[in-house]
């Protein structure tokens, strides 16, 4: 396993370069099932859940290339069975079931377990995938699904779920009749799964939107689409100019997916000015503790939590974050305290303190978004500060040490 060693303290400055988004390119890879001819997509960032996707595409019968940021996709000859060993290392991939039944009529696809932040069932998936007539069972931990062709459905989530809407986007697309999505997740990645599928063949409105319609078509063509910038690594940059007193240039910012964000980081007295897609982020003078409560989108993302909690940290005054996505997304909180953080837990709330400065120490990454804190957190910390575990990061952030380095970050990766 790898480890990041920072030598922290130094404020970033120069340009970087926003890859694009894992959180739209996952859906939209899986939704490539779908179609019949070939996709072609560009601005794929290099991630691991990226390689996983396209690995769990090549089981299923799908061609795959994956040449610079481009990749090429082409569904020849389906197979309906997805196994645990990919669906437990990536819970997206549970998003393929859909698809394949829309295409089959049969799909086997692995429960996927819980992970470090929470159990995320998928039960809002299937009655959505129920009531568009498809059956399932569970068999030794699969999910076993049939059905003889999806119709259209109106209905109603429980819960914005941003999964649970792609998945039933996907469904829908092929299904016989009009399917309406009532109370759907509205998130950026969702209107760009959709905008992809409209460009296939699709007829999908109202993306962007808590009602969402899609009009069942017989068959998606092959085409070509750019993914949309990576939000969340946008944020985590300009968090990153922040906690370094120093001045960034985004380029590629997705900034109208970012307004919640921004915003919180200009209470807090960061300077964020920007035309378009380029961005200029910096600090000049103190930064003050904000509260902020994680809702979906176009609220607070939850995916950003744990970065600007770092940032938090080391700023002045106190600030209450609330959790109010996962039930379990605080595992960043006691590796924080050991870099000299005063943050207390009270349920799913988190009330932090800021400190004059932070300390270096060994810490340990737990999740994707809260390995990019810890490591945010080393970037400001005076001295050494090691980061165990980070294969946990390059399943979100493509060369974070190198894009980092550039910035003028110390910055080392080592096997541990
Ligand atoms: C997506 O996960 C993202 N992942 C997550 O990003 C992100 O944190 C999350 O949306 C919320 O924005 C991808 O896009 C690949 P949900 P997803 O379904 O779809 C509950 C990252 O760091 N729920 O909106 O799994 C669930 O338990 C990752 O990039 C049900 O109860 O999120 C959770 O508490 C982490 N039943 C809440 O809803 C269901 O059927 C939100 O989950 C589905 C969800």
């Amino acid at each position: 396993m790898d480890k990041f060693v920072i030598d922290g303290g130094i404020p970033l400055r120069g340009q970087v370069v926003i890859s694009g988004s894992k959180n739209a390119a996952l859906p939209i890879l899986l939704a490539a099932i779908l179609v019949d001819g070939e996709v072609r997509l560009s601005n794929v960032p290099h991630l691991r859940d990226i390689v996983t996707t396209l690995n769990l595409l090549a089981l299923l019968g799908c061609r795959a290339e994956f040449h610079g940021d481009e990749v090429l996709l082409h569904s020849c000859d389906l197979k309906p069975e997805a196994p645990y060993d990919l669906v437990r290392t990536m819970r997206a991939s549970v998003l393929c079931l859909g698809p394949l039944l829309a295409r089959l009529g049969t799909a086997r696809v692995s429960l996927p377990g819980g992970c470090a932040i929470g159990a995320r069932p998928v039960d809002m998936h299937l009655r959505g995938l129920e009531q568009m007539g498809a059956v399932f069972e569970l068999e030794d931990g699969d999910i076993v699904g049939n059905c003889d062709g999806l119709h259209g459905a109106h209905i109603h989530l429980d819960f914005p779920t941003v999964g649970g809407t792609e998945h039933l986007i996907m469904a829908a697309t092929l299904a016989k009749g009009k399917t309406i999505l009532e109370n759907a997740a509205r998130e950026p990645e969702i209107q760009d799964l959709a905008e992809f599928l409209n460009t296939c063949g699709a007829k999908i409105s109202g993306h962007g939107t808590s009602v969402i319609q899609i009009e069942g078509v017989e068959s998606l063509h092959g085409t070509s689409y750019k993914v949309m910038s990576d939000r969340i690594e946008a944020g985590t940059y300009l968090v990153a100019a922040g906690i370094t007193k120093g001045d960034l240039e985004l380029v590629d910012c997705p900034v109208d997916a970012l307004e919640a964000v921004i915003s919180k980081l200009r209470a807090m007295g960061m300077h964020i000015e920007g035309d378009g897609s380029n961005v200029r982020a910096y600090v000049d003078g103190p930064l003050h503790c904000v509260d902020l409560t994680t809702r979906p989108y176009p609220g607070f993302p939850t995916d950003m939590q744990a970065q600007i909690m770092a940032l938090m940290s080391c700023s002045h005054g106190a600030g209450i974050i609330t959790e109010g996505i996962f039930e379990n997304r605080f595992m960043h909180v006691q590796e924080l305290c050991r870099l000299g953080a005063h943050i207390t837990l009270s349920g799913q709330s988190a009330m932090v303190r800021g400190v004059e400065g932070l300390k270096g120490a060994t810490v340990m990454a737990s999740d994707l978004r809260a390995s990019a804190c810890l490591v945010l957190a080393g970037l400001a910390a005076s001295g050494r500060t090691e980061v165990r575990r980070i294969y946990h990061l390059d399943r979100g952030y493509e060369q974070m040490e190198v894009k980092l380095s550039q910035l003028g970050a110390k910055i080392y990766r080592e096997r541990e």
